[in-house]
């Protein structure tokens, strides 16, 4: 058998490919045009760049149009736009809001909760956890009128058509439910083929965010099964009672072939809901996880060195200052309440804006931090969830 190339047959199925791509004949077509009339589109300079920020803007002005009481514990906010319009986001995605508070700026990611193809706002479904900084301040303290920044719809957990197949189940903790709703909208936009199934899991009745119209469209959508768990429910409660197990998951959904698995909650939630799912088979390309937010307590992971006994390290940035930062705190964390500005988003190891040098000492990267090998060789972590455990001089 010969190996031999026909570059006759190669330029065909060049020219098959080619002409497979949308678009390309009218392109085609455009080039002869500018050709001919010796453009050298010098009228399209900065129009893809136009194109791109209006998309994808750094920032967006925002304004409290409404606070909405959801339970005792949460609040919608709905946020209106002060210039251009809202751009579009990917159902599941977050926006990260930038606040003051008593003299710290510091920003959270909050998932939009609002459905995609609303226009006019983005709803942000907040709820109030101990010693929430951020949290805890928007409930107590937004009201109707308030301005905010924030950055553009950001994140890479959101239901893709290609990928990700038509089986969906989506694990929610507590205010976790603010992504699902927005996917299962959009899930069920797409047509009857779609099946979505939601296990919403709760300590308290009380908890249960958006339960009426979760249930209304689990009445309406024979595609949308929603399963109910709450751990400390009064008598009369007709879910399932108790915690989420992997017993409960694989009897609630049967097989777990071919099934795409959301997970969005608390940090131990998500910690505790991989396990469930890898102990019953789900393969990791099989599970994707929304985790926004730092590791709540760095110092009881497995690997964090147990020879620290200092409370506060000192932390130098080059040229600019020192300061004392405590012992388990994300270093972005300790930046800010020293009036350092590093950009961010996701605060949780993912994106990777919040990068800086380490230019000496030792800093404890958990297996968040999403490091690249090349960060790892030029030393550079993610601060979000980066903890120094000795003086560390740092460069951004
Ligand atoms: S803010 Fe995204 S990795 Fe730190």
């Amino acid at each position: 058998m010969s190996n031999t190339v026909n570059p006759k047959n190669n330029a065909d199925s060049t020219y098959n490919v080619l002409n497979s791509i949308v678009g390309y004949q009218e392109a085609v077509a455009d080039k002869a045009q500018w050709e001919k009339d010796g453009s050298d589109l010098i009228e399209l300079k900065g129009s893809v760049d136009v194109t791109v920020a209006t998309l994808h803007p750094k920032r967006l002005t925002l304004e409290v149009s409404k606070v909405i009481e959801e339970t005792p514990s949460t609040k919608t906010i709905r946020f209106i736009s002060t210039g251009a319009p809202l751009p579009p986001f990917q159902a599941g995605q977050y926006i990260n809001l930038f606040v003051d508070i008593d003299g710290v700026s510091t920003a959270r990611p909050y998932a939009i909760s609002s459905a995609c193809d609303e226009k006019n706002y983005y709803d942000l479904t907040i709820k109030r956890v101990t010693d929430g900084f951020v949290s805890n301040h928007l409930l107590d303290n937004v009201s109707q009128g308030q301005q905010f920044l924030s950055t553009g719809p950001m994140g890479t957990f959101y239901y893709n058509p290609l990928f990700h197949g038509e089986d969906l189940v989506f694990l929610a903790g507590g205010s976790g439910v603010a992504p699902a709703i927005t996917m299962l909208k959009d899930i069920l936009s797409r047509g009857s083929k779609y099946s979505f199934h939601m296990i919403y899991c709760n300590s308290y009745i009380d908890d249960l965010i958006f339960i009426n119209e979760l249930r209304s469209l689990a009445e309406q959508y024979p595609q949308f099964r929603l399963t109910e768990v709450v751990s400390r429910p009064p008598a009369n409660f007709e879910g399932f009672k108790g915690h989420l197990s992997a017993d409960l998951i694989r009897n609630t959904l049967g097989s777990i072939e071919n099934k795409l698995f959301y997970v969005c909650g608390p940090t131990p939630f998500n910690d505790y809901c991989i396990g469930q799912l890898k102990s019953i088979g789900v393969p990791n390309k099989r599970i994707r996880l929304e985790a926004n937010g730092a590791p709540k307590n760095p110092q009881q992971l497995s690997d964090w060195p147990t020879t620290i006994d200092a409370e506060e390290v000192m932390v130098t940035v080059t040229g600019r200052g020192s300061f004392k930062a405590k012992i388990g705190e994300p270093l972005l964390n300790s930046l800010e309440r020293n009036g350092y500005s590093v950009e961010n988003a996701c605060r949780s190891g993912e994106c990777s804006l919040c990068r800086v040098k380490v230019i000496s000492g030792n800093v404890f990267n958990p297996p968040e931090a999403h490091l690249r090998k090349s960060d790892k060789t030029f030393g550079w972590v993610h601060s979000c969830v980066a903890y120094p455990t000795e003086d560390i001089e740092i460069l951004f």
